[in-house]
């Protein structure tokens, strides 16, 4: 292994810059050159290269999204966008690529790997939803944004005696939701790994108005069936039954856009080297993961078509101590 390059594609994530410079500095060290794509697949199709030295990725460990750009690149799906893409590769002479990104940017690693190119993944999104791996990259500080949102509202809904519904990202996986949920006293989560209907969370609400709370909380992922505007409807109607008058905040965007947290770089950290230790290996076509606290590979192959749901079973859990 000579030269490698490295890109970030999909939904930025906080911590997916100390991936960055993991990559950087594991390849370094090792005396191989590196190479920036910019704004993912795109910048392969566009061939924007820059070589990256250590002082390149310096300073950049506490800073959320990524320096070098992201993008979601439909034209990298198609046969000819990915043959440019692989022209411009072959044009560098790059040897490998280390692709940081979620389940969309790790079915592009997989494509290229099926077209020969050696390419590991590094699992990078808020979702957490990557098969193959335990925590991505982003998740705990999204986790940790949402459950300072969910801690502040609940000093306004408690001073009003209302409910509030706070709705957060995860696209079709309720992780953060789970994990926030849980972590904030939630009332009620709804998950989308779960069906639960506005009656069954409105009910929720109405029993902890009856057992004396001065405040409820209902944490809606962004994929749950159930979502805010379904809730808010079911509460135009039976807002006198329920007790709680109801306020809801999306938290959207914001949930991706904070400071990593100290797990995530360290996360990271440990990823991007784990990615170049397996080029090193002579590995290629795998992501890197964390499975029960251990850096693991698992073929791309593998990991393509499937999601890793969240732990729905711990919504009892969330239940209980909700009394
Ligand atoms: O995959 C990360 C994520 O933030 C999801 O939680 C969300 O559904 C989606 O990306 C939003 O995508 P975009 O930034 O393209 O609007």
């Amino acid at each position: 292994m000579k030269k490698i390059a490295v890109l970030t594609s999909g939904g930025d994530a906080p911590g997916m810059n100390a991936a960055i410079r993991a990559v950087t500095r594991g390849a370094l060290a090792r005396g191989w050159e590196v190479f920036g794509v910019r704004n993912g697949y795109a910048g392969l199709l566009e061939d924007r290269l820059d070589p990256l030295a250590a002082r390149n990725v310096g300073g950049i460990l506490q800073s959320g999204g990524t320096v070098l750009g992201s993008a979601r690149c439909p034209e990298f799906k198609e046969q000819s966008g990915r043959e440019r893409a692989l022209s411009n590769l072959k044009k560098r002479k790059i040897d490998a690529l280390v692709v940081i990104g979620g389940n969309g940017s790790q079915s592009g690693s997989a494509s290229l790997d099926r077209e020969g190119f050696t390419v590991v993944g590094v699992p990078s999104t808020i979702d957490n939803d990557l098969y193959g791996n335990d925590v991505s990259i982003g998740c705990d500080t999204a986790i940790n944004i949402t459950l300072e949102a969910i801690d502040r509202l609940r000093t306004t809904a408690s001073s009003h005696h209302r409910a509030f519904a706070v709705e957060t990202m995860g696209r079709d996986c309720g992780y953060i939701g789970l994990m926030a949920g849980i972590a904030g006293g939630a009332e009620v989560i709804a998950l989308p790994e779960v069906e639960i209907t506005p009656a069954q969370i409105a009910e929720r609400l109405r029993e902890a108005y009856r057992r004396g709370k001065t405040h409820a909380l209902a944490v809606i992922a962004e994929g749950a069936k159930c979502g805010v505007h379904e809730l808010m409807a079911y509460y135009g109607a039976h807002r006198k039954s329920i007790g709680f008058d109801l306020r809801v905040t999306r938290l959207g965007h914001v949930v991706r856009g904070g400071i990593p947290s100290a797990a995530d770089r360290v996360l990271a950290t440990r990823l991007g080297a784990a990615a170049v230790a397996t080029l090193a290996s002579g590995a290629r076509g795998v992501l890197v993961g964390i499975v029960k606290g251990d850096v693991i590979t698992t073929p791309l192959a593998e990991i393509t078509g499937r999601t890793r749901p969240a732990d729905a079973s711990m919504l009892e859990l969330a239940r209980v101590m909700a009394i």
